[in-house]
């Protein structure tokens, strides 16, 4: 089966309202071109304050060529949580991607495979896409740990979901030495990896789930590596950070992803 390509850009922190808004029309400018029909799956995932205005900004466009995703949720409905945002609310706000895992979380805000896995199913629950991070760091690398340890975080994180729900879904590998690091991981090594995760995936939810679920890379993915990256077997789109922030730079990993 073929995959539609998924690029996606994780602004992390960055970015104020009528920046990210400028952010987000420019980016439209630049991709106003592309065949929707063919184009890849584009995704970006501002901070919380500025969803309204980048929703707005992808509104008054029209163009249905940009996505809405959020960098992080939680899993309950509503209630007594403060500083946390549920599913329902970020699909109010206009997102259908939600960013879950991500190394930055789990290691700067105790993100724990069992919460990744109950953030899942609640946003699938939604009918929200999640985009499920995993990766080692250097040392697990360096200790040979690193297709024990991604095995483990897949295989919590998609812990009770359906066979439907896992095809559904995202996952990005970002390998945490990779990230922001102008490091990237060489393509063929990433590529061993998603294979391995989509092994992972088949022994969990069958082979049609294996099949149909995006894996994307992430870790310093620029426009002058996205297209090795693309021609990998398994590699089904990145998971971008720093080059997200120009909409020049972002709509060249997006063409990239074509070729
Ligand atoms: P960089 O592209 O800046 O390395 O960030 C990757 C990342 O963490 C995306 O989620």
């Amino acid at each position: 089966m073929s995959r539609r390509p998924v690029i996606a850009g994780n602004w992390k922190m960055h970015k104020l309202q009528a920046e990210s808004a400028q952010l987000v029309n420019d980016l439209m400018a630049e991709l106003k071109d592309m065949d929707k029909a063919t184009m890849p799956e584009v995704v970006v995932a501002p901070v919380f304050t500025s969803l309204y205005a980048v929703n707005k900004a992808m509104t008054d466009c029209g163009c249905g060529r940009v996505r809405l995703a959020c960098q992080n949720c939680y899993f309950e409905t509503q209630g007594a949580f403060t500083g946390e945002v549920s599913v329902e609310m970020a699909k109010d706000a206009g997102c259908e991607y939600i960013i879950i895992g991500h190394s930055e979380r789990r290691q700067y805000f105790g993100e724990t495979d069992e919460m990744v896995n109950k953030k899942a199913k609640k946003i699938l629950a939604e009918g929200l896409v999640p985009i499920i991070c995993c990766g080692e760091s250097l040392e697990q690398r360096e200790a040979g740990v690193t297709d024990s340890h991604i095995a483990s975080q897949i295989k919590a994180a998609l812990n009770g979901l359906t066979p439907d729900e896992v095809a559904k879904s995202i996952i990005a590998y970002e390998p945490i030495w990779a990230i922001g690091t102008g490091k990237t991981c060489d393509s063929v090594e990433a590529n061993r990896v998603i294979a391995m995760i989509r092994g992972v995936v088949k022994d969990i939810a069958g082979a049609n789930a294996a099949d149909a679920i995006r894996i994307l890379y992430g870790g310093s993915v620029k426009p002058e590596t996205i297209e090795e990256q693309m021609a990998q077997s398994d590699i089904d789109g990145a998971l971008v950070g720093g080059a997200s922030l120009k909409a020049d730079s972002f709509a060249k990993i997006v063409r990239g992803a074509l070729k």
